[in-house]
């Protein structure tokens, strides 16, 4: 096809792809990659992934990863040469060969790797992801207007319980609050009602020091490979290479 001719527009799908499985994956969301994959064609339309709807989806790379490479295919372009990296809940050797099996050209682990030994987070930081249990995360739109996952802290516990009523009520405000305008699309200064209605830099000050009342503690969705114990960053390559 003509317009992927262009390297420019190339990059950004490779990223924007890379982007789409990582949002896929790290939630119980759904979208139509297809119809997806047919807007970014269409160049200008590509930031707009971010905004897709996603819902019901059941993380599996099994079924996504190859449905991902047949609609690149569909689409003209050449899919074997665009590299696809499976991230979200990879926990386990079994996880890393089950990915590439379904024809992942890489992995990508967060959460398992911000706790081990080596990680320069506060020691309270790793061990509020490493001690989450399932029921203690949560996910809502960050102010980026994107979904997010994090560890229900106080603070997110009480804002979930008022983010519709905020996000109704959300005005357009004259300056950020704390005047750094960190993001060009923020759902607090600008007053967006489908994006969070919180200071993102605030809170994730918080948890920069440790702060489990007010912190925000992203994390992903799955158990830990090795539970809730820190470990030094050597077995955990060890174990997920198997
Ligand atoms: C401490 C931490 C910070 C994160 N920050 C970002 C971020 O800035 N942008 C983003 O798209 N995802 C962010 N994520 C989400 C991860 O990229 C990833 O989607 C999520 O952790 C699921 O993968 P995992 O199961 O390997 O952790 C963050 C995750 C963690 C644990
Ligand atoms: S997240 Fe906070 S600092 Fe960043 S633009 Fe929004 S209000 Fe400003």
């Amino acid at each position: 096809m003509k317009r992927f001719s262009n390297k420019g527009i190339e990059a950004l799908l490779f990223i924007a792809l890379i982007q789409v499985l990582h949002i896929v994956t790290a939630g119980e969301h759904g979208l139509d990659l297809r119809s997806l994959l047919a807007q970014l064609g269409q160049g200008s339309k590509s930031v707009h992934l971010w905004h897709c709807e996603i819902q019901n989806y059941k993380g599996d790379f099994v079924r996504v990863l190859p449905e991902i490479r047949s609609a690149l295919h569909s689409l003209g372009l050449d899919a074997d040469r665009i590299p696809l990296i499976a991230a979200g809940g990879i926990n386990s050797p079994q996880k890393v060969a089950e990915a590439f099996a379904a024809g992942a050209s890489g992995v990508q682990a967060g959460t398992p790797f911000a706790v081990t030994e080596e990680g320069d987070a506060h020691p309270t930081f790793k061990r509020v992801l490493a001690e989450a249990r399932r029921e203690d995360i949560a996910v809502f739109m960050s102010v980026a207007g994107l979904p997010a996952r994090a560890v229900r802290t106080p603070w997110l516990a009480r804002y979930l319980e008022k983010e519709q009523v905020l996000q109704r009520r959300a005005v357009r405000r004259r300056q950020c609050t704390l005047a750094w305008d960190c993001l060009a699309q923020c759902g607090l200064r600008d007053g967006l009602p489908r994006a969070g209605q919180f200071c993102i830099d605030h809170h994730l000050a918080a948890a920069l020091r440790g702060d489990t009342e007010r912190g925000l503690f992203f994390r992903g969705s799955e158990p830990l490979p090795f539970g809730s114990e820190i470990r030094p960053v050597r077995d955990l390559v060890a174990h997920l290479l198997g």
